[in-house]
């Protein structure tokens, strides 16, 4: 542990009333956060204190160009007690990666693996064993200097807190198909985990849940020909017995839940094709009864199945297969990520125990 860190205790811990059976996705959040300030062109002392308010000026200039940029985690409890995490060097390396695209200053690795492992032994009687929990991390960083003039701030925050977590989609998702409003474009910031990204998907996506879907399925900007992401998740489309999945691109996000399943797939003689899919090759598959499944990918969602899909008004059904690809890929990546089964890949991460 670096001696830069200051903590400071919560004085009581709110646990107690927290109903660990019942918790709606990243809703209640633990007793301590961590926050590190960026100024005079450097990360200055990291601290860990009780979770609570940020004090903000009115003119910082996040609240008016959006220069925010986040990253989901999640850590893991075995039988033993002992914490994990998985593959977090991947989420560092997409947050500084994030906040390049945005003209904002990479985060320091030491500062980041300290604060982490500090507030997850800090917390860890939030993180609960067993098939289906975790405790999701949400690391954030926030442009915070006074001022409306249109520049990359000189000012920033960088934030981790944590929330006690289940499933993120309960029951199963339907989608549709983007033909009309677009997520990303070609030179622009799909592939970063922008907070903008997802303001701006949130008008369409509210739309489509008026007519009964969870999720839109984007397309690509310029034709709506290609299936590209969720926003919230990745896509993998099961045709036969190819999954099939979108490359990644200055307009996809780079999902580390996709990537990890892609090996993990075809660790298992699956065939997997990363390629440019086309909605007219998926809709077709769905007429002819060769399409199996849809699932989406993401460290919040796992793998959460798609049960139907809508493409310009013509609805599709998935059927319910007995030997779906989905739960079995999904309960060997959490097993694995909780310590229940061997780590062939070495992607978990084990959170060392500090005294605190
Ligand atoms: C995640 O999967 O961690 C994400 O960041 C998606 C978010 C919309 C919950």
């Amino acid at each position: 542990m670096t001696d830069t860190l200051t903590i400071t205790k919560a004085q009581k811990s709110k646990i107690d009333q927290v109903d660990f059976s019942n918790l709606a996705f990243g809703s209640i959040f633990t007793d301590h956060m961590f926050v590190c300030e960026y100024k005079d062109g450097s990360w200055q002392t990291p601290e860990i204190k009780p979770y609570g308010p940020l004090e903000m000026d009115p003119a910082s200039k996040v609240f008016h160009y959006g220069q925010a940029v986040f990253e989901g985690m999640k850590a893991y409890k075995d039988d033993n007690g002992d914490i994990f995490m998985f593959r977090p060097e991947e989420n560092f390396n997409r947050i500084n990666k994030s906040s390049e695209r945005l003209a904002m200053p990479a985060f320091d690795k030491d500062y980041f693996f300290d604060g982490l492992n500090t507030l997850l032994n800090l917390d860890k009687d939030w993180i609960k064993p067993g098939e289906g929990n975790s405790l999701y991390i949400r690391p954030f960083v926030i442009a915070t200097e006074n001022g409306v003039l249109a520049s990359p701030s000189t000012e920033y925050k960088f934030v981790i807190i944590c929330a006690p977590a289940q499933s993120y989609y309960s029951g199963k998702v339907r989608v549709l198909f983007a033909d009309h409003y677009s997520r990303s474009a070609d030179g622009g910031v799909g592939f970063a985990k922008a907070a903008g990204n997802y303001a701006a998907q949130f008008y369409p996506t509210e739309l489509a849940k008026e007519k009964g879907y969870n999720q839109v399925v984007w397309t690509d900007a310029s034709t709506h020909e290609y299936l590209e992401e969720a926003g919230t998740m990745n896509v993998f489309f099961r045709v036969n017995d190819t999954l099939i999945t979108a490359p990644t691109s200055d307009r996809i996000l780079d999902g580390i839940t996709r990537k990890s399943l892609i090996e993990l797939a075809r660790s298992q003689g699956i065939n997997v094709e990363v390629r440019p899919v086309k909605v007219s090759e998926i809709v077709e598959a769905a007429e002819n009864g060769s399409l199996k499944e849809m699932f989406g990918a993401g460290t919040a969602a796992v793998i959460s199945v798609i049960s139907g899909f809508t493409h310009k008004d013509k609805q599709f059904d998935l059927p319910d297969l007995d030997d779906a690809y989905a739960p079995k890929l999904k309960k060997q990546l959490t097993e694995l990520q909780a310590n229940r089964a061997e780590d062939p890949f070495g992607w978990r991460y084990e959170v060392p125990a500090i005294e605190v």
